[in-house]
């Protein structure tokens, strides 16, 4: 039995080899490569690489060497057709029936190929000839020279009817093989199939080895019916599976770590030549499904630098949907925006590699051009128009298959809404108010002792009611019953983090600005909370600890330390020991932004179902009243653990 190479290429092309050997090796970065212990033989050092880029791993302990398929082989001892099964399926490949027809086909392929190759070279030597004089100078005017158009293969289709068939004909080539290869026009209404492309500088569309396989032919006059003609569908060529420039920029991608994605053919050539050669773009079409997996295949989070226009804004916010399934930790998009009225090549002519590098280093993430999209055009001037917007907002969430990059999505966008919406979450104070941007809670997030509430072993995913087993019909009413009722309330939480505050001001110095972030509920915590960002931004010299507290701060402070968990007064002493004061600070404070995301949440949820009871939307619910459930069993924990450490530390 023999595969068509083509296919072997796409298997390789699509699965690197780190994901299928990583299954059973555990492999960890080395420069460019990763290593791990030899599946061959026991070693205690790691002698066993692997190089995706160049698509082998290499066992120096053993000596064996191979590709994805001999590692297969290799290791669970299966034949070179299964190996070539299993993996196909992995990457989503359908093989071919294997037959005396297949092969056939695979030899009229490579037919197809010379083909094309000499219809390339053709063009090219066209260019270079008398009768491309008016083209190579369309070429210089575009800044096109020597170098891109031998680099790119660019060249020049005769205005002739049957410049190129006559050309391949003199060489052997039938009229039926230039019609499956797309280079003659043979429809109905033609009498004598004639050149597809004449009068037009042609740019050769190459596949993942470098192989012409179709080609883009661009008028130069402006009022010609179509600026762009592309070949057809052929054998070869599939437009919503190829990349322009997908080898060169393969390769670059590696180097740099990165890939940009434009959308115009002279757009990939001048950021090339502008030194940004990790440049791929799509056929004239919206970006697929299938070239976002190549995309990906070269960088884990590709550039998007769409034209700044509107075409080039749908385009880019048409990425996101075909993007948000495939979305996992560490795999994304990122998004470059143009100067409006500037496409690449544009902005390469007139601010070069400086310009162009600063836009890329300007790119935003995913998220923000999903909030741009929903917001932009959204008028939030009655409740039904808000809420309406939310709805959409976390209805588009639900599109994100990777679980945990979902719950990531929502707390994010549930906090943007709160930003952009407070009546709807929850009493504000005045203090949290809009003033404070992105950049503040980046500034904030390090001082946070990490996600120490995900950790917990009480209410975990197992404890989690399964979506099948419970009616699918629930009314809103049953959803607010006390089996998915949640129970975690902030005033205990809020009282602690002001009360610790106000017996270690000095610790306002670095949690101050955290606290002014969070969302409070309690009055009596607001107002004690007001007292010390005022008393530490009147203090010069260090908090002033000695001032008499305003009558109404003493009383409220009075009142909270009645709703203090019993288990957590210990902090409020001044003699405790500070790194444990903080240690149990910090706690509270993630647990305290936690669960104000997940209420806010938790509220759209409940609304998502009231409007639709999906079986996603329930799933969804459960989701958050079971995070809850945890932050609450998370939050007993910790006084538990406190009580313990702060036991252990007294005499
Ligand atoms: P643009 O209209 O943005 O053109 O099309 P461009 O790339 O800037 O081209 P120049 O600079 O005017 O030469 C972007 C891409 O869309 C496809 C082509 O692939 C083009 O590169 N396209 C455009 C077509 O297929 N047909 C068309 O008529 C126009
Ligand atoms: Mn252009």
């Amino acid at each position: 039995m023999r595969f068509p190479p083509s296919i072997l290429e796409e298997i390789r092309a699509r699965l690197p080899v780190t994901a299928v050997v990583g299954r059973r090796v555990r492999l960890t970065k080395a420069g460019r490569e990763w290593k791990g212990l030899s599946p061959f033989n026991a070693e205690k050092t790691p002698s066993f690489y692997v190089n995706d880029h160049k698509g082998f791993f290499h066992c120096f302990s053993s000596g064996k060497h191979g590709d994805i398929f001999t590692f297969l082989m290799e290791t669970e001892g299966v034949s070179f057709p299964e190996a070539v099964e299993r993996l196909a399926a992995d990457a989503g490949v359908t093989l071919p029936k294997v037959s005396e027809e297949a092969q056939a086909d695979e030899e009229r392929r490579r037919g197809l190929h010379e083909i094309m190759d000499m219809a390339a070279q053709f063009f090219a030597a066209n260019l270079a000839k008398k009768e491309g004089a008016q083209a190579s100078r369309y070429l210089d005017g575009r800044g096109l020279g020597r170098e891109a158009r031998t680099r790119f293969r660019l060249g020049y289709a005769l205005p002739d009817r049957f410049a190129l068939r006559d050309h391949l004909a003199a060489q052997g080539v039938g009229a039926e093989a230039m019609i499956e290869a797309g280079l003659l026009v043979n429809r109905e209404d033609v009498t004598v199939p004639h050149d597809r492309f004449r009068d037009r500088i042609m740019f050769p569309i190459t596949d993942v080895r470098g192989r012409v396989i179709a080609f883009g032919g661009r008028a130069m006059s402006a009022d010609a019916p179509a600026k762009y003609l592309n070949s057809s569908e052929t054998p070869l060529f599939h437009k919503g599976h190829v990349l322009y420039n997908h080898q060169a920029a393969r390769k670059a991608a590696h180097d740099k770590g990165t890939v940009v994605v434009v959308e115009g053919y002279v757009d990939v050539i001048a950021m090339t030549m502008a030194g940004f050669p990790h440049t791929v773009a799509p056929l004239g079409t919206a970006l697929t499904e299938d070239q976002l997996t190549l995309i990906w295949r070269m960088a884990p989070e590709p550039i998007l630098c769409f034209d700044g226009d509107g075409a080039g804004r749908r385009a880019a916010y048409r990425a996101i949907d075909v993007a948000l399934p495939h979305l996992v930790a560490g795999q994304s998009l990122r998004f470059a925006l143009l100067p409006e009225g500037q496409d690449p090549d544009d902005l390469a002519r007139s601010g070069g590699a400086p310009a162009i590098a600063q836009v890329l280093d300007k790119a935003q993430p995913l998220v923000d051009l999903l909030w741009m999209r929903e917001v932009e055009t959204a008028s939030l001037d009655t409740p039904e128009r808000r809420a309406a917007l939310e709805k959409r907002l976390f209805g588009l969430l639900n599109g994100i298959r990777d679980e945990d990059l979902r719950r990531h999505y929502r707390a994010e966008i549930g906090e943007r809404l709160r930003q952009l919406l407070p009546q709807t979450g929850g009493r504000r104070d005045g203090y949290a108010g809009g003033g404070r941007g992105p950049g503040f809670r980046q500034a904030g997030a390090p001082a946070y002792g990490g996600q120490t509430f995900g950790k917990n072993s009480r209410g975990g995913r197992d404890a989690r009611p399964r979506a099948g087993k419970v009616p699918l019909q629930i009314s809103p009413s049953l959803a607010r019953n006390s089996l998915f009722a949640a129970t975690s309330t902030g005033a205990p939480r809020e009282a602690l983090i002001v009360l610790t505050l106000l017996a270690h001001p000095e610790l306002m110095h670095r949690y101050g600005e955290i606290v002014t972030s969070l969302d409070f509920s309690n009055a009596d915590a607001l107002r004690l909370r007001a007292c010390l960002i005022d008393r530490e931004a009147l203090a010069t010299d260090g908090p002033d600890l000695a001032g008499a507290l305003p009558q109404d701060v003493v009383l409220a402070a009075e009142r909270l330390r009645a709703v203090v968990r019993h288990g957590d007064v210990w902090a409020f002493d001044r003699d405790a020991e500070l790194t444990a004061v903080e240690e149990m600070l910090r706690q509270a404070l993630t647990l305290h932004r936690r669960a104000f995301t997940l209420h806010s949440e938790l509220k759209a949820a409940e609304r998502a179902l009231a409007a639709d009871e999906s079986e996603a939307n329930l799933a969804w619910l459960t989701e958050v009243r079971t995070e809850l459930t945890s932050l609450d069993g998370a939050e007993a924990d910790r006084e538990a653990a406190n009580k313990v450490s702060t036991s252990r530390n007294r005499p």
